[in-house]
């Protein structure tokens, strides 16, 4: 089976502010999207690269992505919200895919993404039935709370982590759960639905998802210390 990226790049990023979308904000001189797509485009991992773009998107036509080789191919079909989008891309795709080939879904507004990451998700997953995604241990101490802010109890970190992308999943398998979920915010929550059990494989905090104006100093911070 074959392994395909397709990346959601068709947000707006409402919480970042600014004109515009958080994907092509300048980052290290590059737009945000543009330093997770080449990790994707390079390795030898993956077969094809899709990104999921708005059909308003005004600003990817204005970059060179051929630097990124032949690998990456846009579509503009994103929808009204994530998974929309991911399900766009995926019946956009269908024609140039077998039920069994695995797609990695990957946030456009997570930049940091590190060879590595890549390579021990693909390497973790490959025989697990389900599939499986990136996550990482919680590190903070969870309150429940009700309307009022008030503290209903701690919730017991131990078992708790926080969900990454890539998210790699078997297409028919993905697309047959996102078809009958729909509101969810990952592609795990949709299997999840579906009753079965997503592998989480232990990545780590510098694979931030860009969301608010501090995420970009942050990112822009972990890539430069990496390109030493
Ligand atoms: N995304 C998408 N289509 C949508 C909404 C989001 O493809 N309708 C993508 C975003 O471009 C991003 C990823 O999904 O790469 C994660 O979503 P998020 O961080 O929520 O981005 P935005 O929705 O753009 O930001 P916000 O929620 O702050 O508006
Ligand atoms: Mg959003």
């Amino acid at each position: 089976p074959k392994r395909f990226a397709l990346v959601p790049a068709a947000g707006i990023g409402s919480r970042m502010g600014g004109e515009r979308p958080k994907q092509y904000l300048t980052l290290l001189g590059r737009p945000l999207i543009q330093h997770s797509l080449s990790v994707l485009c390079a390795t030898p991992l993956i077969d094809k690269v899709f990104v999921v773009l708005s059909v308003a998107d005004r600003e990817w036509g204005r970059y060179d992505w051929s630097t990124l080789g032949p690998k990456l191919t846009p579509l503009f079909c994103g929808g009204a919200s994530r998974a929309d989008s991911v399900l766009g891309g995926l019946r956009a795709i269908s024609n140039q895919t077998e039920q069994s080939d695995w797609v990695l879904v990957h946030d456009a507004a997570r930049p940091c993404l590190a060879p590595w990451h890549v390579e021990k998700l693909v390497r973790e997953v490959a025989n697990e039935e389900v599939g499986g995604l990136l996550a990482v241990p919680v590190a903070d101490t969870l309150k429940l709370a009700d309307v009022q802010q008030h503290v209903i109890r701690t919730v017991p970190r131990d078992s708790l982590w926080q969900a990454q992308t890539p998210q790699m999943f078997r297409y028919v398998m993905l697309r047959r759960a996102l078809e009958a979920a729909r509101e969810v915010t990952d592609e795990a929550s949709a299997i999840e639905a579906a009753g079965l059990h997503p592998r989480l494989v232990q990545g780590d905090a510098t694979n931030l998802k860009v969301t608010y104006p501090l995420d970009l100093h942050l990112a822009e911070w972990i890539l430069r210390n990496r390109e030493e």
